[in-house]
């Protein structure tokens, strides 16, 4: 599903839009992804460099399945034309688990602390309710601060501790379970 432009302000009086990504904008979420996974891959899934050369035009294929499903979008951050943010919010598959959706977002480093994720976040909540999305869950690496409070501030609530479900740098990292039912 496509969502709507929003105009948001953050705190530093920037403006930005928040709407989903459309397959002309694979090449700008590529780039954000690029950034995203170099500054905070201790926060990902994959190593720093993962996006680097990822096609075009498969991700614009992405792009085009999430505009198309029914318990699936994006919501990327636009400052101007450039892509700053971006949260997914993934549809579980089979019929008995359709109404549950996983998130994950990120932000350039630079624009973090400024209100963003909780205006994103915010936003991906109201639309997953508009959608008739029943349930929301995420993961997070203990040690990520910034991500625990800002799932805490929007109502998440913490269900459980996935031990070294990470395995970065060489060490093993535990994971917290979130989940919101909305
Ligand atoms: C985690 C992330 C999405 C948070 O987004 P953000 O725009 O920095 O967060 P916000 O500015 O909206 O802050 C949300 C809340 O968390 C708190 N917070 C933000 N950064 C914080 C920090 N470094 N330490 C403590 N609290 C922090 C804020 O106080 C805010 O609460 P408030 O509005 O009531 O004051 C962002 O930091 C990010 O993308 N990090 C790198 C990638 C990542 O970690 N992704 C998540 C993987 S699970």
């Amino acid at each position: 599903m496509l969502i709507n432009k929003k105009t948001i302000s953050l705190k530093n009086g920037l403006t930005i839009n928040l709407k989903s990504p459309e397959p002309k904008d694979a090449a700008q979420l590529l780039a954000h992804l690029q950034v995203v996974f170099r500054e905070s891959y201790r926060n990902m899934n994959h190593p720093s460099g993962h996006f680097d050369n990822f096609p075009v035009d498969k991700e614009a294929e992405i792009l085009q399945s999430f505009a198309d499903s029914q318990n699936q979008f994006m919501i990327s951050a636009f400052e101007r034309d450039r892509i700053i943010g971006n949260l997914g919010c993934f549809g579980k598959v089979g019929e008995f688990l359709k109404h549950s959706a996983h998130i994950g977002m990120g932000i350039n480093q630079e624009f973090c602390g400024a209100g963003l994720g909780k205006a994103m976040l915010n936003y991906a909540i109201e639309s997953a309710k508009t959608m008739g999305i029943h349930r929301l869950e995420l993961t997070v690496r203990a040690f990520n601060q910034p991500g625990i409070k800002l799932y805490e501030k929007c109502g998440f609530e913490k269900v459980g501790r996935l031990k070294d479900m990470a395995f970065i740098d060489g060490e093993f990292h535990d994971e917290l379970y979130y989940q919101l039912i909305l």
